[in-house]
């Protein structure tokens, strides 16, 4: 596609899907076009919430404040864990206040009390209730959403629109001129059918029905169950009237049963299986019958139904929709304008892109500070749910949020060590209020421990005892969890045996034995954290201890597996100290066999790696890439597996494990390459569309993934180190409002032309050099503390002599073997 002016071509995706509306790519570029003239810029204009709502990159495109545990979305029927899916194929169900935004769980998560709002022009006995009875098609084309926003109109003209405060928000319905209108409300049915008990009361005269009980995990042991409830307030503030109202009951074998006038349902768990569907049915009568416009009001709590009226009460009151809505933008833009780019001269699909993942990195985890339960009962630490997996979340998410929010992130780490206090080991994938299933090992400690490293001296006034995180992190390297499963590392076997061995005797704990290979990976990676915070903390004994154990990564290198003409690669092996060969390409997209292998959480999962392949997983060692150069056979043998990993197809663009392979040239001195393989990745993998995430979004992984390779960086988790690349923009600011400074970052010789897959020959995209604040600075890599930390100004010049620019001029990123990260800052 050639490339006109700085300024936005109109280029509108392919409409291979009929949602969402096409005027939301149209209003977003007639916003980006618009931005020079505008004095503030609202940065809420360029985000497309419906990026990821399609190809299973399950995004929640649901009206939320930043981090909000309340996200009205329409749930829809089919394969939809965050409710919502662009598939004009699937079937709404009802809109809802509580979804998770980006998790993989097939089973979908939360979409409790819905509410549908259906025609019955045979009256109230006649009304379409249960789930299968009620759902509708929406009109196609018509779906919107923006910061605070979302709306759907379904196929009979009623439009669904929803606002949002924290805990609580406004739902509007415009019913057709005239029609007499009913609403759905559901006390069962959430996403995961996992309805264990619950009552609803209906308050005639207050207009108020409260709804709740016990649910289940969406990614986590089936035993457990959370509760939570809501609050509808029906009549707004008395301009609506209650016409009819009772209770409904049904099944998906022909019960349907409806009782008018009635109050209240109480229900047991079904234990005999299966959903028995419930809620309350009633109409309400219009102020004015020609715009039969309706408004309800509802609050959520995870505590109590009479904290769910009083959250509604205090944080919507008696505020108009519009009033919410306009509260939620603004919210939103004082989050999004941390990052400000250069909007004229930056192209139009790198604004939405950028602004987009910026707008995703903020909806998750979910605030429910003050609605604590279970373990956390009563906490007087910052609470959020959604946990949702930590494996996913430490290599990009809270890296992105390092650089401009400290303030939320230090919140975050709190709930973090919080779980320590309260279960003695720091959460993985908690969700749902509930634990689940650990996927890697305790990533929590990569979370903390970059805290630690890019905030020691803020972390007090921040609320943080790095004392107290660093006791936390030791809890996770060191005490062996009943099930490690949920909670920390299966400790007593990798310490005995310097990895985790396949089929070993384990008496002192329970899990799935599975995955040794990749939890052998990431634990040492912990321990490399973990020793990151040791060095911070001045404990020189802790700082060998665990920089030891960080190399154990070298215990299951097999040198002699082949695979492709490539040599060495990790294996599982047994406690005698034998690898269990299974083939590196098995779980890569590559397999014979990739659709049915077991490569998850399955117990048949024999692969020895977790949702990868060998091929994958064998380039996994951010602190000491130097030496798995040297392990692969030097530099130019590694730098040919490199190209083959990627030409051959193993690398999965969606998937955490590859997340920093195409940066992997700059370890073997060759950056320029490095460049090379990020464009690709991102025009391979990426858009502005629904479609436009490789994956799913894994609370935002995926998306500040993009942000980096946009801006030209990478993190190193765990310290303060980023990788230099190539930006897709000519100019960004950073600002880090908590520590009061802005970074500029200017791209000299910035070329438009670069900006496609392959940059053609004679193009200047290549890093030349850096200065920072007018001092030259090396091309490879920058710290933290020079750059983003103080503020300024960097400047790189780049070059479209790719040869010239093609080495790193002595200064390699850090790896332990070589001496690297031998200071913290
Ligand atoms: C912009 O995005 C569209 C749609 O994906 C694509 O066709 C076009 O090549 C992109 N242009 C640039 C310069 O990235
Ligand atoms: C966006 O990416 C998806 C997945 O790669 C692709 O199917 C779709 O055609 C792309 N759309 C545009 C407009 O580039
Ligand atoms: C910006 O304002 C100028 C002066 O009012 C006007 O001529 C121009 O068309 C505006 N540009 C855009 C993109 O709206
Ligand atoms: C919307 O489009 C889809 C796919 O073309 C179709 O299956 C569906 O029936 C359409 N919906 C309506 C209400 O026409
Ligand atoms: C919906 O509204 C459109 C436009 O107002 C009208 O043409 C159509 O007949 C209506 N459909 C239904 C099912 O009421
Ligand atoms: C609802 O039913 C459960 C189970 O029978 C019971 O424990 C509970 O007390 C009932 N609640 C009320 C308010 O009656
Ligand atoms: C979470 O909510 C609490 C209570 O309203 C608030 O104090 C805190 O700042 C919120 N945290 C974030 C990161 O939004
Ligand atoms: C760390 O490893 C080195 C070299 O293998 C060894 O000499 C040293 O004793 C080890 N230190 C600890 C604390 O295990
Ligand atoms: C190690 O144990 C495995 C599994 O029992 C066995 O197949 C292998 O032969 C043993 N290796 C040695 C060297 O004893
Ligand atoms: C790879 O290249 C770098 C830079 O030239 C060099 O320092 C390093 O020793 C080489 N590694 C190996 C294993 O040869
Ligand atoms: C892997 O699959 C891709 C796509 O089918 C193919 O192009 C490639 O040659 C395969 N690679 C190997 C090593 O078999």
């Amino acid at each position: 596609m050639v490339f006109i002016t700085g300024l936005a071509v109109l280029l509108l995706p392919l409409l291979t899907s009929a949602q969402p509306s096409p005027k939301i790519y149209e209003r977003i570029q007639a916003a980006i076009k618009a931005a020079p003239n505008q004095t503030e810029i609202d940065y809420t204009q360029f985000v497309n919430p419906f990026i990821g709502t399609s190809n299973y990159g399950n995004v929640c495109p649901g009206a939320s404040i930043p981090f909000g545990m309340v996200k009205f979305s329409t749930d829809m029927t089919g394969y939809a864990p965050a409710g919502y899916v662009a598939d004009p194929a699937e079937w709404i169900r009802g809109i809802s206040p509580l979804h998770d935004s980006g998790t993989g769980s097939s089973l979908g998560t939360y979409g409790n009390f819905e509410v549908m709002p259906v025609l019955c022009p045979y009256g109230f006995k006649t009304c379409a209730t249960t789930l299968q009875a009620r759902i509708r098609k929406r009109k196609n084309h018509t779906d919107d959403a923006a910061p605070g926003y979302f709306a759907l109109t379904l196929d009979n003209n009623i439009t669904m629109e929803a606002t949002p405060t924290r805990r609580a928000g406004l739902e509007r319905f415009t019913f057709p001129p005239y029609a007499k209108s009913y609403f759905v409300l559901d006390l069962s049915n959430d996403l995961p059918a996992s309805f264990a008990g619950g009552e609803l009361n209906i308050d005639p005269e207050k207009g108020r029905i409260t709804v709740g009980g016990q649910y289940g995990s969406s990614f986590g042991p089936g035993r457990y169950n959370y509760q939570a409830y809501a609050c509808y307030d029906i009549l707004d503030g008395g301009k609506q009237k209650l016409e009819e109202y009772g209770v409904w009951t049904g099944d998906t074998v022909g019960l349907d049963a409806k009782g008018p006038n009635m109050r209240r349902v109480n229900l047991t768990l079904n234990l005999i299986g299966g959903v028995y569907q419930s809620g309350a049915l009633f109409s309400l009568s219009p102020p004015n019958r020609e715009n039969n416009v309706l408004n309800l009001r509802v609050g959520v709590s995870f505590r109590s139904v009479e904290q769910a009226c009083a959250n509604a009460e205090e944080e919507v009151g008696s505020a108009t929709f519009e009033e919410i809505r306009e509260r939620a933008r603004a919210l939103w833009q004082d989050k999004l304008k941390r990052l400000e780019l250069d909007i004229p001269n930056t192209h139009s699909n790198v604004t939405q892109m950028v602004y987009s993942s910026m707008y995703r990195s903020f909806l998750t985890p979910n605030n429910a500070t003050g609605e604590s339960q279970g373990e956390y009962l009563d906490t007087p630490h910052p609470y959020f749910d959604s946990l949702y997996c930590s494996w996913d979340t430490y290599r990009t998410a809270f890296p992105w949020m390092g650089l401009h929010s400290p303030e939320d992130y230090a919140q975050i780490v709190d709930t973090y060590i919080d779980g320590y206090r309260k279960q003695g080991w720091m959460p993985e994938c908690r969700a749902n209020n509930l634990p689940g299933w650990t996927q890697g090992g305790s990533s929590a400690d990569n979370i903390v421990g970059h805290f630690a490293v890019s905030y020691h001296n803020e972390a007090q006034a921040l609320g943080i005892d790095l004392q107290e995180l660093y006791a936390a992190m030791v809890a996770d390297a060191e005490v062996n969890p009943p099930e490690w499963n949920t909670l920390g590392r299966q400790a007593d076997v990798y310490k005995q045996y310097g990895y985790v061995p396949f089929s070993v005797l384990d008496i002192s704990s329970t899990g799935r034995q599975t995955r040794e290979g990749s939890r052998t990976l990431e634990y040492a990676f912990e321990d490399f954290s973990l020793r990151q915070v040791a060095q911070l903390l001045g404990k020189p004994e802790d700082v060998e201890k665990y920089t030891n154990r960080s190399l154990s990564y070298r215990n299951i290198w097999d040198k002699f597996v082949v695979s492709d003409g490539f040599k060495g690669f990790f294996q599982k092996k047994y406690p005698n100290g034998t690898f269990q060969f299974t083939d590196p390409i098995n779980c890569s997209p590559n397999d014979t066999m990739y659709e049915t292998r077991p490569c998850s959480l399955q117990g048949s999962n024999i692969n020895g790696f977790y949702e990868s392949s060998s091929w994958e997983y064998s380039w996994f060692v951010p602190h000491d890439t130097a030496n798995l150069v040297t392990l692969m056979g030097g530099n130019s043998t590694f730098l040919k597996r490199l190209d083959h990993f990627f030409d051959a197809g193993y690398y999965q663009a969606g998937n955490e494990p590859s997340f920093q392979t195409p940066i992997g040239y700059h370890y073997a001195n060759h950056p320029a390459q490095s460049v090379d393989r990020v464009r690709e990745v991102v025009y391979q993998n990426f858009n502005y569309t629904d479609s436009g995430i490789p994956g799913n979004d894994d609370q935002a992984a995926m998306g500040t993934l993009l942000i980096f390779h946009l801006l030209g960086i990478y993190p190193v988790p765990g310290s303060t180190q980023y990788i230099q690349l190539s930006p897709f923009t000519p100019k960004y600011t950073i600002h880090n409002p908590y520590l009061g400074v802005s970074t500029t970052v200017t791209v000299k010789n910035f070329d438009v032309k670069s900006l496609q897959e392959v940059i053609p020959e004679g193009t200047s995209a290549y890093v030349e050099s850096v200065t920072v604040n007018g001092e030259p600075s090396p091309r490879c890599y920058f710290d933290f503390y020079d750059t983003f930390k103080k503020g300024g100004d960097i400047v790189i010049t780049l070059t479209a002599d790719k040869a010239a620019a093609d080495d790193c001029q002595g200064s390699l990123p850090d790896s332990l073997s070589t001496g690297g990260f031998s200071i913290v800052r």
